[in-house]
């Protein structure tokens, strides 16, 4: 695959359940091995293949894969109709266009998003907005209304930070998350949160194994 997502089946199994499970792996830190919300998006991963054995989880990780910045032809491409797309504006669409078929085939997003300056990291940004699309994840409704259109699905985003940004006018992280996913018609957007990373070591280990707490009381285990 061009853009290199990775799809594999869980192995194992704790629980049975009778759903099956199709989970959208997204991680957005710069970093790899020190990174804390690589660490829980991954441990949300493992949680969830240990409650279905059968889900597919497909795994894009958005520093690696090459992602635009909204050029004018993307802004004007977007926006298009499928039946008016020419060759050329249908082949800059190529990568949005799979982004957006991961997505729609998710029932659960897991995602890994650190605070950057009070945001998002701009891979994440890069990344909704090739996946935020007329006709594809929402749709104009009467009177100008707008519907999402990935109903019935969740999104569990782990993320962390130096400081301890949550609950203050400061926080542009978790409700903008909010805002864009609920646009988009996500069900539920839940939150395992590493705050005060900067706060020193002991600090820093306790907000870890509290986020890693949450995810396994959230998951039953
Ligand atoms: C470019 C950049 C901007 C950052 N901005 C903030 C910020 O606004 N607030 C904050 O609490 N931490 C900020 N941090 C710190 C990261 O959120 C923190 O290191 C977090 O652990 C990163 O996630 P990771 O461990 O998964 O890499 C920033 C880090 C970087 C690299």
């Amino acid at each position: 695959m061009p853009w290199g997502a990775v799809t594999r089946t869980c192995k194992r199994q704790v629980q049975t359940v009778t759903t099956l499970s199709e989970i959208l792996h997204l991680d957005s830190s710069a970093r790899t091995a020190e990174s804390v919300t690589r660490l829980l998006s991954q441990h949300v991963v493992k949680r969830l293949c240990q409650l279905d054995s059968e889900a597919t989880v497909t795994r894009r990780d958005l520093t690696t894969t090459e992602l635009p910045h909204i050029n004018s032809v993307l802004a004007e491409a977007l926006f298009v109709q499928d039946d008016l797309l020419d060759e050329q504006l249908l082949s800059n669409l190529a990568l949005s266009n799979l982004l957006v078929t991961e997505l729609l085939a998710a029932e659960t997003v897991v995602a890994g998003i650190p605070m950057y300056n009070f945001s998002v990291p701009s891979s994440f940004k890069a990344w909704i907005d090739l996946v935020v699309r007329p006709r594809k994840t929402f749709r104009k409704i009467e009177n100008g209304r707008l519907e999402g259109l990935c109903q019935g699905k969740q999104l569990f985003a782990c993320t962390a930070g130096h400081g301890q940004f949550n609950n203050t006018p400061l926080d542009h992280l978790r409700p903008y998350l909010e805002k864009v996913f609920s646009f988009i018609g996500f069900d539920e957007v839940l939150f395992f949160d590493a705050e005060r990373m900067a706060w020193g070591p002991d600090e820093k280990r306790r907000s870890i194994v509290a986020a890693t707490a949450c995810i396994d009381v959230h998951f039953g285990t």
